[in-house]
């Protein structure tokens, strides 16, 4: 075990999970767990639940679930190697990375972020400066944002001239050379001046509540350069990993279940103001998949809102593929051409346009019906339309939601479902050949061997002496590739339950759901019983694992006897018959066949 390792299990052993989540939200003791209103999602009755001895909760609800870890990732908006931090900084934990991390690069970034939070407070202060901001904020007032509106989300100004900011950070005994770095100031002849001038700003914030950059709006049309100019991107700010506003709308996101992506910081701000909730915007940039993974930390599902325009269609039809390649699902609103969601709920009012976002249509279907409406009844055009559409089936990794949308495009566009998903092939790199072609498992048994596998996998977890017991057994070669086989193989080579195994064994999203209801559950099972539980366990996955293969070959002999290969016949008899002997091993009746 690496010595990252052995930290990351003692913050885990010191870490409190009841006082832990305890401080987010009021937790009631009942049996051996501990149960409250989950965060993660509304709801009036608890069915969130946490499980102390194992350092696990379960939301029987929204089926959110994890260790101390994942608890500070998502309700925190942590990465796993921020969540270690500050996990163990509050468990006393001395982490060996941090000592490794060069520490002069780490003093370099924080004198850069503090530079850009006390930039921050010159343009906030300008812009709440009784004269100077008073044009800024009759700006704001024209354009519906309210000033509390503009506080919370630390709008500021750069006030007309070249200097202000660089005097500025000059008193405050500030290097040049790192204003330069971040953008805020440009190289000139003269010495470095003002990036931002005469500029309505607005602060870039990161899910930790740091300034990275800056966005500015021009005030005065008649001003040379671009509508908007944003901080070039450096140590600090990269816009791809970035979301305007997702540090203030987070909770709502996880609370509604889901975000609301716009084009601009404007739009942000006048569709909260109208009253919509968890509302973000990519600053100067098409929507990466660095933004998928934020919003994927808080949510499942992205509604976009967007002019209805090409421009917005397109950029819709984008980020839906996108998110969609993320397992995130697409929603699609268009606005009617040339209106922004401001000018929208100006016209309609704020409810209609919450409305409008919760009765939000999935991506394909507006974008499908979009694409038909310009085809109209033309043969040629429509082919055209369902080819356009492709991409987004082909970003699709889920196969019911895959399915569900072939039978909605080829209802749709009356083509045939056969022939869009050659279509959707045709496009695409060919997939490796398939060695052995696996044998269809009845659904019901398919379920059977999954809780066995499930079953197996959290007996190890709570039992960790049981461990060499699975793997002296050789089960692991019968774990099917669901997940849970890589969680297994973790455990036996660890030895135990570390975080680390678990963390990796969250992956799959329906195992983890699965697999963390169980041992919230399983909590108070015996140890007497648990020996024998594994055995049955064991038992019946290698048999199915075995029947299966003994199916396989009973398919392949009928094949080799139909096309008169005996001895390829013979030769398959023979496998089939050391199958049956394991079968009997394990005490399967096996029926004699000719
Ligand atoms: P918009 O032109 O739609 O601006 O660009 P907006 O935010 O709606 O502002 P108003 O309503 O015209 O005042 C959308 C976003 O694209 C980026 C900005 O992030 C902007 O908010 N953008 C736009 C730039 O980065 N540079 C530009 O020159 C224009
Ligand atoms: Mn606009």
């Amino acid at each position: 075990m690496t010595s990252r390792d052995d930290a990351v299990e003692a913050v885990r052993s010191r870490t409190d999970i009841v006082a832990l989540i305890g401080r987010y939200l009021k937790l009631k003791k009942v049996g051996s767990r501990y149960v409250g209103l989950c965060p993660f999602h509304g709801e009036k009755t608890p069915s969130f639940s946490v499980n102390p001895q194992k350092g696990f909760f379960h939301c029987f609800g929204c089926k959110a679930s994890g260790d101390a870890f994942s608890f500070v990732m998502r309700m925190d908006g942590k990465t796993f190697p921020e969540a270690l931090e500050s996990l163990a900084l509050t468990a006393g934990v001395e982490l060996p990375d941090r000592q490794r991390t060069d520490p002069k690069k780490r003093e370099h970034k924080q004198r850069l972020l503090e530079l850009l939070e006390v930039a921050a407070k010159f343009y906030e202060e300008r812009l709440w400066h009784p004269q100077a901001g008073q044009a800024a904020r009759d700006y704001l007032a024209q354009r519906g944002i309210s000033s509390d509106l503009a506080r919370r989300y630390r709008l500021g100004l750069a006030p007309p001239g070249w200097q202000n900011l660089c005097d500025h950070l000059r008193v405050q005994k500030r290097e040049e050379d790192d204003s330069l770095e971040v953008g805020l100031a440009v190289r000139g002849n003269r010495g470095p001046y003002d990036l931002f001038r005469n500029r309505l700003i607005f602060s870039i914030i990161a899910l930790d509540g740091k300034v990275r950059g800056f966005g500015g709006r021009k005030l005065d049309p008649e001003e040379p350069g671009g509508k908007y100019i944003n901080s070039s991107q450096g140590p600090v700010y990269d816009k791809s990993e970035i979301l305007f506003g997702l540090d203030q709308a987070r909770m709502e996101i996880q609370q509604t279940g889901r975000a609301v992506l716009v084009e601009g910081y404007i739009d942000v701000l006048s569709t909260v103001g109208a009253g919509l909730q968890g509302v973000v915007a990519s600053s100067g940039t098409a929507l990466t998949e660095g933004h998928g993974k934020l919003l994927r930390r808080f949510t499942d599902r992205v509604v976009t809102l967007f002019d209805g325009d090409e421009a917005g269609r397109k950029a819709s039809f984008r980020s839906a593929e996108l998110l969609l390649s993320m397992d995130i699902s697409p929603y699609t609103v268009l606005l009617p051409v040339g209106q922004d969601p401001d000018d929208f709920a100006r016209q309609h009012g704020g409810q209609a346009l919450i409305e409008l976002i919760d009765g939000a249509k999935s991506s394909i279907e507006v974008l499908g019906d979009g694409l038909l409406a310009q085809a109209g009844d033309n043969v040629e055009a429509r082919t055209r339309a369902v080819h356009s559409l492709l991409p987004l089936l082909r970003a699709c990794h889920d196969p019911i939601r895959l399915s569900g949308y072939v039978r909605w495009c080829a209802e749709r566009f009356g083509v045939d479902e056969v022939a869009l998903r050659q279509g959707m092939r045709a496009g695409r790199a060919p997939a490796p050949a398939r060695v052995e072609t696996p044998v269809k498992l009845d659904r019901s048994e398919a379920r059977d061997w999954t809780d066995d596998e499930l079953h197996c996998v959290t007996l190890l977890i709570q039992f960790a002496k049981l461990i060499k017991q699975a793997a002296d057994s050789g089960v692991v070669g019968s774990f099917r590739e669901t997940g849970l086989k890589s969680l297994l193989e973790a455990l036996v080579q660890e030895g135990a339950a570390t975080p680390s195994v678990l963390v990796a064994g969250w992956g799959d999203g329906a195992i983890k759901e699965a697999l963390s209801a169980r041992l919230v559950l399983d909590a108070d099972l015996p140890a007497e019983r648990a020996a024998d539980d594994l055995e049955g366990c064991i038992r019946k996955i290698k048999a199915r694992r075995l029947q299966e293969r003994k199916k396989g070959l009973q398919d392949k002999i009928t094949q080799a006897a139909r096309t008169g290969q005996d001895e390829e016949r013979r030769r398959l008899a023979v496998v089939k018959m050391d199958v049956d002997r394991e079968l009997v091993a394990l005490g399967v009746t096996v029926k004699a066949q000719v």
